[in-house]
């Protein structure tokens, strides 16, 4: 084989090899991918609370409209947590802390059926968390809502909060 056919042949070879490795390495990406696609990562920016329904300091809860605080110190930044049973299996969870400036809002009580701050008077709905009167000056935006899962047959209530941080 002459030097030049010999080159060619190399080169040709190489390309082959080349291709062979790419697609081997872009097959087992691909396969890497499917099966990361089928595994759950966790968020580990979230903290299981379970709150079991039938202690006495939850009894609020036991009707529709009941609220009450909860608390765990490894989440929401150890701050207040506000639980209001909006129906049977169906429950609104909130951070009790406004987002204007900070204070603790107040249940939903006879005197006023929503979310109140007693520092600037700003008011949230008690179904969503939004903000339904603004404080007297600036802007509060919705109290983050927390997800939860509800096991009727243990009467548990188990909310998904941020971690301190
Ligand atoms: S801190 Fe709540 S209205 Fe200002």
């Amino acid at each position: 084989m002459k030097i030049e056919e010999r080159r060619d042949f190399l080169i040709q070879s190489m390309h082959g090899i080349g291709i062979t490795l790419c697609a081997g390495t872009l097959g087992s990406l691909l396969q890497s991918c499917e099966m990361n696609e089928d595994s759950v990562t966790p968020d580990i920016n979230t903290l299981p609370f379970d709150i079991d329904l039938t202690k006495p300091e939850y009894s609020s809860l036991s009707v529709i409209g009941g609220a009450v605080y909860a608390n765990d110190p490894n989440g929401n930044n150890g701050n207040d947590i506000i639980i209001i049973r909006l129906e049977q299996e169906r429950f609104l969870v909130v951070s009790s802390i406004c987002t204007h400036q900070g204070c603790s809002v107040n249940l939903p009580s006879s005197d006023k059926s929503t979310l109140f701050c007693p520092c600037h008077f700003a008011e949230f709905s008690p179904l969503t968390g939004e903000v339904l009167v603004q404080p007297k000056m600036g802007t509060a935006s919705t109290l983050p809502v927390f997800r939860y899962e509800f096991d009727k047959a243990r009467n548990m209530l188990t909310v998904y909060l941020l971690g301190n941080g």
